[in-house]
This record gives C-alpha cells, sequence and structure tokens, in this order.
C-alpha cells in the first residue's frame, strides 16, 4: 500500500513540477508533497508506527523520493527564475541614445518680454528704468503736466476717477485717479534727480474706453525722458530711430508730425513707415505706409517749473509710446484683446 503511494506521489509530483510555470505554481506543489501537511511528509512521520524492517525499507524509499522532489523542484526553481529575468529584462530595456522628453515650461507673456526688449535697448544707450503709481493724483497726471484746470485735454484722455468722498472740495493733490498715461512720472522723477538725466518708464496706464480691436482699458506706455543743459528733437529723433531698428530688428523710417499735448513744446506724433508693407501701403496702415505710434515733444518750461525747475537752464524731451501697439506690429497681432484674454493658444506662440 505505501509502496503504491510512494510511485503515485512520485508520479503525480513529477508531472505537477514539470507543468509549473512560475515560482508560486511550485510552491504550491511543494506545499502539497513536502510541506508540514504534505502527503510524503505525512507517510514520512507514520514510519515510526510500522514494524522494524518494513519502516527501514520504506524509509529509506520515502527519503530517497523526498531528496528526489527537492531537487527536482529545486531545479525547476533555477529554469523559472532564469526564464522571468530574461523576459523582465526584455521589458526594461531601453535605448539611452533616445533623447529625452521635454518637461513642458512656461514663458513670459509676450508684452512682458517686448518690456524687456525695450529697456534692454534703451539701457544700452545709457538710459536707467524709473517707475511710479498706478494709483496716481490728480494733480500729477494733469496739473503738473500743465494741463488747465477746465481744460477738455482732462476728457480727452478719457479717465478713470476714484470714487473719493467730498471729491470736489479735496485739492488735486489727493484727488484720486488711475493713471492715463506714465507722463506723471517725468514730474515724479526730476523731483527726486538732479540732471543731467535718461529715463524710461514702463508701466500700466488706464483709460475709460470701449473695448474694440486698438483699445483697451488698460494698457502699456513707455514713456522717455531726457534732460540736459543742450537737447534737441535732433536727439529725439537719433534715439528714437536707433530704438525702432533694434526692436523691428530692421531700418524703419519715421516722420515727425506737428501735434498739440499741455505738457511739450513744440509737440509732435510719430508715425513710422509701416514694417508689414515697408512703406507701400497694406491694410494693416490702411494703405497709407505710415503707423503712428507715440507722442512726444520738448519738455514745456511749465512741467520743469512745476518739477522745481529753471526752465532757463534746462531742455529736454520726452515721449510716450504704446507697448501693446509696437508688440502688436512686431509680431501682426490684429486684437489688443488678445494680450489680456489669457487664452493660452494665443499665448503659447510666443
Ligand atoms: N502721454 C502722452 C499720451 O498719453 C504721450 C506723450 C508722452 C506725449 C510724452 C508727449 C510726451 O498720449
Amino acid at each position: 500500500m505505501a509502496k503504491i503511494d510512494l510511485k503515485t506521489i512520485k508520479n503525480k509530483a513529477g508531472k505537477e513540477i514539470k507543468k509549473s510555470q512560475t515560482l508560486k505554481e511550485l510552491d504550491r506543489v511543494f506545499k502539497r508533497y513536502l510541506g508540514k501537511k504534505g502527503d510524503l511528509s505525512w507517510i514520512l512521520r507514520s514510519l515510526n508506527k510500522m514494524p522494524k524492517t518494513k519502516r527501514i525499507k520504506m524509509g529509506k524509499k520515502a527519503n530517497q523520493l523526498k531528496e528526489f522532489l527537492e531537487e527536482a523542484i529545486a531545479k525547476k526553481s533555477g529554469e523559472i527564475r532564469k526564464k522571468t529575468k530574461k523576459s523582465s529584462e526584455g521589458r526594461e530595456w531601453f535605448d539611452i541614445t533616445i533623447p529625452g522628453k521635454k518637461p513642458v515650461s512656461g514663458h513670459l507673456h509676450p508684452l512682458t518680454q517686448a518690456k524687456k526688449k525695450a529697456e534692454e535697448i534703451f539701457q544700452s544707450m545709457g538710459f536707467s528704468i524709473a517707475e511710479g503709481p498706478e494709483l496716481e493724483s490728480e494733480w500729477y497726471n494733469f496739473d503738473a503736466l500743465n494741463f488747465p484746470s477746465e481744460h477738455p485735454a482732462r476728457e480727452m484722455q478719457d479717465t478713470l476717477f476714484i470714487k473719493q468722498k467730498n471729491r470736489e472740495r479735496l485739492p488735486s493733490t489727493a484727488k484720486l485717479l488711475m493713471r492715463t498715461h506714465t507722463s506723471p512720472v517725468q514730474v515724479r522723477y526730476i523731483k527726486e534727480n538732479q540732471p543731467p538725466l535718461r529715463i524710461i518708464i514702463p508701466g500700466r496706464v488706464f483709460r475709460h474706453e470701449a473695448t474694440d480691436v486698438s483699445h483697451e482699458i488698460n494698457f502699456y506706455h513707455v514713456e522717455g525722458l531726457m534732460v540736459d543743459k543742450k537737447i534737441s528733437v535732433a536727439n529725439f529723433k537719433a534715439i528714437i530711430k536707433e530704438f525702432l531698428k533694434r526692436f523691428f530688428e530692421k531700418e524703419l523710417k519715421i516722420r515727425l508730425r506737428p501735434s498739440y499735448f499741455p505738457f511739450t513744446e513744440p509737440s509732435f506724433e510719430i508715425d513710422f513707415s509701416c514694417p508689414m508693407c515697408r512703406g507701400k501701403g497694406c491694410s494693416i496702415c490702411k494703405k497709407r505706409g505710415w503707423l503712428e505710434i507715440m507722442g512726444a515733444g520738448m519738455v514745456h518750461p511749465n512741467v520743469f517749473k512745476n518739477a522745481g525747475l529753471n526752465p532757463k537752464n534746462w531742455q529736454g524731451f520726452a515721449f510716450g509710446v504704446g507697448l501693446d501697439r509696437l508688440t502688436m506690429m512686431k509680431y501682426k497681432i490684429s486684437d489688443i484683446r488678445l494680450f489680456y484674454g489669457g487664452d493660452l493658444r494665443f499665448l503659447i506662440q510666443f
């Protein structure tokens, strides 16, 4: 009986070992025959209940079978390990010569890029960068810049006034508004710094405006100011030409047209030859070949006075250029509102 049992165990276990594909399956086979409750273990344990002669005979055979099965399992286990190692190596293999995936990273807004570029160009020509508050007093925004108190020019700029208690009774130095241009910083700066001076004032400005493709309620200006003993329109022209050339990375013609600003005299409007069609006439410049880009002029004597300088001793030019406009020209952007819409499909292109 026991003899048959050993044979059966040998056959069954042998087949099962052979069939095993994984270490887990093999472990189950081991437990079934050689584990604590395994069939062969049971036989080995029951040996001491047998008569001596039978015990010696059976014991020998059972132990041989045990050794045999242990060896077979060890051998199979080695084979399985070898196989899985090979296939997992296959799965993990990778080509180290393939270029890595570039992580997606953000970048600066096109207006910030343009502002940086403008700063870089002017700095290389000896200009420093100044700043002023966006919430400004009516005095700095208008009075100090020689706007007469009831002058329609104040309305011309579509100002966003701040609601204040008893506003009418406040002095203009206490009346608040969102600055309509960066020109108030001219006065603020001259008050604090003795000329000669060369500055640009990049910054955000605000106007009470109905928005459309070329108008926004807030946009950016780059103000320029140069003050010295002898400064002329010729200096202005040379500097602005150089700036435009470097900003647009091509030579552009400019022209000055007489204009009016209360804080400059004489005043002019600057046009440049359309960078799209190089002055030939296209839809961007409305077939004129020229584009209006900035206001400028020689600093008005009253502005010097309001800033505490004697206008007899100093001369200077000032200009204010729309950064949005310049950037739109540079990248052929047709709608100013795209800058402020936060649409990544637009922003991602710069
Ligand atoms: N501040 C003017 C504007 O907002 C531009 C300007 C600046 C004109 C400096 C003359 C001198 O349009």
